[in-house]
């Protein structure tokens, strides 16, 4: 039983120090500069690496190539509070992988290839504050509820996007907003801007940079947003009174119609009721003969 014993001591040593090394120690090619950060920016990775510690707080990512997150990425890593994947690959965020229980205040999903930011994509995370979606050139879509329930949410970088419009709910939702980056966008002012050109100019002091361009829809021409006014937005509604015209216009042809179509239905009800009537006296004046 010695020898067992002997050679049992130094493997129980040699174990459990290897579980704790692979357990605390950074995943490789990572700097951990304190026990809460993992810093794995630049790495040319093509995936998240394999070993990060599960009580990471502050988790860098960026400059690398990594093409998508898990979507239980947060689950896993709960008390992540700071999150930077910029200038990655990722195409979508999968619904589901942010959730109101997240602890993450900061996300840096900037310089990417997103596309769309769908309804629920954050996923009501209540301590956001920082949100950073700009540069991702093909990102084209922003849902009305994309940023529903980012109650704490006080800076949202969408500059540089490509963004022809955005539907005025998706910011005048924000309680917290403070601070909005839109410049860079190829706007169009035609009468979908409408509403979000009167949000603008309500909210100005939330724009850091000042004035946005936009293409008018007659010329294509760039303005700046300061040159207009919401009379420049007036045909809309003129659009919309010509509208309402047809309608008017239409409902009175119905009415009539209707109204004709009725008349001619009555008339024809009551001259077949004479025609019976008068037949059915001739059949009576018959039968007496
Ligand atoms: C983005 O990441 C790539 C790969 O690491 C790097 O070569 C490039 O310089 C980075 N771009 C910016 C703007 O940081
Ligand atoms: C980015 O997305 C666009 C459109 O979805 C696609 O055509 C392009 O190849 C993507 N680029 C990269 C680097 O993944």
């Amino acid at each position: 039983m010695l020898p067992c014993a002997r050679w049992l001591q130094p493997a129980l040593v040699f174990f459990s120090s290897a579980l704790l090394t692979w357990g605390g120690n950074c995943p490789p090619s990572c700097l951990c500069p304190d026990p809460h950060t993992v810093d794995c920016s630049g790495q040319g990775l093509t995936r998240l690496p394999d070993s990060i510690p599960l009580d990471v707080r502050r988790l860098l990512l960026s400059n690398n190539w990594i093409p998508r997150i898990p979507s239980d990425f947060l689950v896993l890593y709960s008390d992540l509070v700071y999150l930077d994947l910029r200038n990655n690959s990722l195409s979508q965020i999968e619904p589901g992988t942010l959730s109101t229980s997240s602890r993450l205040v900061f996300l840096d999903l900037g310089s990417n290839n997103l596309t769309e930011i769908s309804k629920g994509t954050f996923g009501e995370s209540r301590s956001l504050i920082k949100l950073r979606l700009g540069s991702n050139p093909y990102l084209s879509r922003v849902s009305k509820d994309a940023f529903q329930g980012l109650t704490s949410l006080r800076e949202l970088e969408l500059e540089r996007n490509a963004l022809s419009g955005l539907q005025v709910g998706a910011l005048s939702q924000l309680p917290s907003l403070r601070l909005v980056r839109l410049e860079g966008n190829p706007w169009v002012c035609n009468c979908n801007f409408a509403n979000l050109f009167t949000w603008l100019m309500e909210n100005r002091h939330k724009l850091p940079n000042g004035d946005l361009e936009c293409s008018l829809p007659m010329d294509g021409r760039t303005v700046a947003l300061s040159q207009l006014s919401q009379e420049s937005f007036r045909k809309c509604q003129e659009t919309l009174t010509l509208t309402d015209l047809l309608i008017i216009i239409f409902s009175g042809i119905s009415v009539s119609v209707a109204a004709i179509m009725a008349s001619f239905f009555l008339a024809s009800t009551v001259h077949c009721f004479q025609r019976w009537s008068k037949g059915s006296k001739g059949d009576d004046e018959e039968s007496e003969e």
